[in-house]
């Protein structure tokens, strides 16, 4: 009697605990829900559906995705609504939500759901009253579907849509709705800014894996169904006979979700790991060792996905090394893969990175369609060309990749890239979505009837190809909101909601996360949505306009600012900026003949410089600083306004989240802050680093006076030095004035004098801050120590540049005439509590 009393306590208490981490009302606000917060819904909103959402729920069916269908309704019902829903075995006479799949339905409660048919994976919610019950049905296609409707159904409660007479269908758009996760064995992740890899640790697959369970609900709750969860750069080891039980694992959390496991494959692995004398695609013993292993892991994994290969790109070995084609190496592990019904992506991204910087006809741009086009028809049927969205590498912008429309007989799927290699990498907020929509729509004019947009053309419809769909490289971490950043959380988001609607806009997808994320208050919706909304134009302003590409340093970290790291160099990222003018000639008349590989239609749009959309102008054309754009104004004057609009727009996101402090939980609100007030900061670095350099190249000054004209600024260099030395930066873009100040001892100091009448001012500090160490700074003003701080931001970098250019904000200071501000650094570990600048701005220039 005791026991079992205990016991159930105890079973009540689990159960407690699970409901109120998954209602994200336990304790601190970490991010880690994500969007399945499951948080009680203000009452408006819950007003809307509290009284028809019966607290039964019946789930028919005993498969994985159909019991997390039903776990997830009821946590979902009683985070948001309340009650005491449970699970139950019988229809109950008062109604219930009632979910399986149409088949089981039908077969099990006949008239409960009416004649009709669902699509592959999709489901039919539908209201419906049957003797006098009010039954809520969640029909799906598949197991998979029913998770989907049942997530559909909580994500409608969520944001407050009536579900009480509901009778909707959905499906989704294309197959492949897949992310790849660029994880290394040892755990660490290329180009991800979420922490450490939910996969491996240490060489590999990690002890612990809640988080991937975790992450397989996001996913599922997405429609995503399909996961690579090693870099594309792979480890051939990953296909030995040690990992295999390793990675079953991993797949046997995801398949209760409906995610299906997938590897990257290195092309050598035959002659590295199988230990043949050759990875020669055609020879017959490579081609048994392909599928050996195929048919090995599907031994453990039945329902493997399959494989992505990056081959003959950025020094990967493949196919080239035996005079064969992509086609060769795409099939020959195609077809390993084909008698257990796996895929191959094979990666479209294959470009020489050693190209002639002197030769003008040389372009980057063209090498995915060079490389493929005269292939076309050539893959199998299990094989899939994994295709950039541009033809570049995810820059701030590009036009779509001629690739898509040139593949008439060959299944593609695009690669969108959710973590923000390019676009601040977690430290600026830059919703991806409406990029991603602009070339999902892009209508290529291809194919014999009507429109041929990107996305119709991935998903199988133009060319009626059996596969293809959406991939996004996701790159979640550890970390517990999963990207570094509570904002870039929507980017997965995004694309997740477009892989299943394309169609979708991207103002309701905003929407529709920042109610499940952050709650449905008006105001918080409407601020949120707008930063989400406007951010990535913004980022645009402020990087590189016009289709000059992101303008970050190129050759290293892809974060900060430094605009000729693209140029003299194999990379092929070129802006070809000079002292006469800027942009890449791609034309068929004069240029690398790039704009000929799209179709007439499109070609005839890009082709001269009075057609060609001026946000790509200069990714087409290369022209005088003078050319006048479409608005009338200089291509100089242009790239001068859109870095100070930019700059500008971000320190309004930060005055806008301002507004949200008490209507946002206090942890989110802080972090989301201090985000924000870093993006502010390095739009600022951006702006003065790009118009400067573009300044000088052009000798064209600024109309409105602004470059290199900074009110209040005081340089380093011009400050009384004690101990502090002068350094040049490179790139010189990168500091203001002439250089910065490092101190080479113990401590320095700093002074700068304020020669302005007296007032109240806020004092910035433009200091740097590395990887090495955590050096100290103290502001003293008289005998008054008024602010102290350590430099031990996370920032990718060990130099002093763009990336580690770093600011501290004084509020309020009085000041007088003559008054001196000293700043003392303190060095630590290689970190040279380095200096850029001191500005003195009166409080009432401070916009409001
Ligand atoms: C980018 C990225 C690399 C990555 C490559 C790819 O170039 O910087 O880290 O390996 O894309 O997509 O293969």
């Amino acid at each position: 009697m005791r026991i079992s009393l205990y016991s159930r306590t105890i079973r009540r208490l689990v159960l407690g605990v699970i409901l109120l981490a998954w209602s994200g009302s336990a304790g601190a606000e970490t991010g880690q829900p994500a969007w399945l917060r499951y948080a009680r819904l203000d009452s408006a909103t819950a007003d809307r559906n509290a009284r028809v959402i019966p607290r039964s729920v019946l789930t028919v069916g005993s498969s994985a995705p159909i019991q997390k269908a039903g776990e997830e309704l009821v946590a979902g019902v009683r985070g948001m609504l309340g009650g005491e829903p449970r699970l139950v075995t019988q229809l109950p006479a008062e109604g219930a939500i009632i979910a399986g799949t149409l088949t089981d339905l039908r077969r099990e409660h006949p008239g409960l759901i009416p004649d009709g048919m669902v699509a592959t994976d999709g489901y039919w919610l539908k209201a419906t009253t049957v003797r006098g019950a009010r039954h809520l049905v969640i029909a799906g296609q598949s197991d998979r579907g029913v998770l989907y409707g049942a997530f559909t159904l909580l994500r409608k409660i969520g944001v407050g849509e009536s579900v009480a007479s509901i009778d909707q269908k959905d499906a989704p758009y294309a197959p492949i709705r897949w992310v790849n996760e660029w994880n290394k064995i040892d755990g660490s992740i290329e180009r991800g800014y979420g922490g450490r890899s939910i996969f491996w640790e240490g060489g590999h697959i990690r002890d612990d894996l809640s988080r991937v369970s975790e992450y397989g609900r996001l996913l599922a709750s997405l429609g995503i169904n399909g996961i690579s969860i090693n870099n594309v750069n792979a480890e051939p080891i990953v296909l030995s006979a040690e990992f295999i039980p390793q990675v079953a694992r991993v797949a046997d959390l995801l398949r209760p979700w409906g995610v299906r496991l997938v590897l990257a494959i290195d092309f050598g692995s035959p002659q590295s790991l199988g230990k043949l004398p050759t990875y020669d695609p055609l020879d017959p013993a490579v081609i048994a060792w392909w599928k050996a292993r195929a048919d090995d892991l599907y031994k453990a994994i039945p329902d493997f996905g399959g494989f992505v290969l990056k081959a003959d790109s950025e020094g990967r070995v493949g196919p080239s090394a035996y005079g064969r084609t992509h086609a060769d190496a795409a099939n020959v592990v195609a077809r390993a893969l084909a008698p257990h019904g796996g895929v191959i992506f094979y990666r479209g991204f294959v470009y020489d990175h050693h190209m002639d910087w002197n030769n003008p006809k040389n372009d980057r741009a063209r090498a995915a369609n060079d490389n493929f086009r005269p292939l076309d028809g050539q893959f199998d049927s299990n094989a899939i060309i994994q295709i950039k969205h541009g033809p570049i590498d995810f820059q701030v912008r590009e036009p779509t990749s001629p690739l898509f429309g040139a593949l008439e007989r060959t299944n593609q799927a695009i690669e969108l890239q959710i973590t923000q290699e390019y676009f601040g990498q977690a430290r600026h907020t830059v919703f991806l979505p409406p990029m991603w929509k602009e070339t999902l729509d892009f209508d290529l004019h291809v194919g014999s009837g009507g429109p041929s947009p990107v996305k119709a053309i991935v998903s199988g419809r133009t060319f009626h190809r059996p596969t293809g769909g959406f991939v996004g490289v996701s790159n979640v971490g550890l970390n517990a909101n999963w990207y570094g950043n509570h904002l870039s959380q929507a980017n997965l988001y995004g694309f997740g909601r477009l892989a299943w609607n394309p169609d979708l806009s991207v103002a309701q997808i905003a929407d529709e996360w920042t109610r499940l994320t952050f709650g449905n208050d008006p105001l918080v919706v409407r601020t949120i949505s707008r930063i989400q909304l406007e951010s990535w134009p913004t980022y645009e302003r402020y990087t590189g306009p016009l289709g000059l590409q992101t303008l970050t340093d190129i050759v290293g970290n892809h974060y900060g600012v430094a605009v000729e790291a693209s140029e003299r160099n194999g990379w092929g990222q070129w802006h070809r900026a000079d002292d006469k003018g800027v942009g890449m000639d791609r034309t068929v008349k004069s240029g690398t003949g790039f704009i000929g590989q799209y179709a007439p239609a499109v070609s005839k749009q890009y082709e001269t410089a009075e057609n060609c959309p001026d946000d790509l102008l200069l990714f087409m054309h290369h022209v005088p600083y003078t050319h006048r754009l479409h608005s009338g104004k200089s291509v100089i004057q242009y790239i001068y306004d859109s870095h100070y609009a930019g700059a500008a727009e971000v320190e309004q996101f930060l005055r806008d989240w301002d507004g949200l402090k008490g209507r946002v939980d206090d942890e989110r609100f802080a972090e989301v802050r201090a985000q924000l007030d870093y993006q502010t900061g390095q739009a600022i670095v951006w702006r003065d680093a790009v118009s400067r350099w573009f300044a000088k190249a052009s000798g064209i000054a600024d109309e409105r006076g602004r470059v290199n004209n900074y009110p209040g600024r005081i340089e380093a260099e011009a400050a009384t030095l004690t101990g502090y030395v002068v350094k040049a930066v490179t790139p010189w873009e990168t500091a203001s004035g002439d250089g910065a100040v490092e101190c080479p001892a113990a401590s320095c100091t700093a002074a700068f004098q304020f020669a302005g009448p007296a007032g109240k001012f806020d004092v910035t500090v433009r200091y740097f801050d590395v990887n090495t160490g955590a050096a100290r700074f103290r502001v003293k003003l008289g005998e008054h120590t008024v602010a102290e701080w350590t430099a031990a931001d996370r920032i990718p970098t060990r130099r002093i540049d763009g990336s580690s250019s770093a600011r501290y904000v004084l509020r309020d200071v009085s000041l007088a005439s003559g008054d001196t501000i000293v700043v003392e650094g303190t060095p630590d570990a290689g970190e040279t509590a380095a200096l850029d600048y001191v500005e003195i701005q009166p409080v009432t220039s401070r916009k409001q």
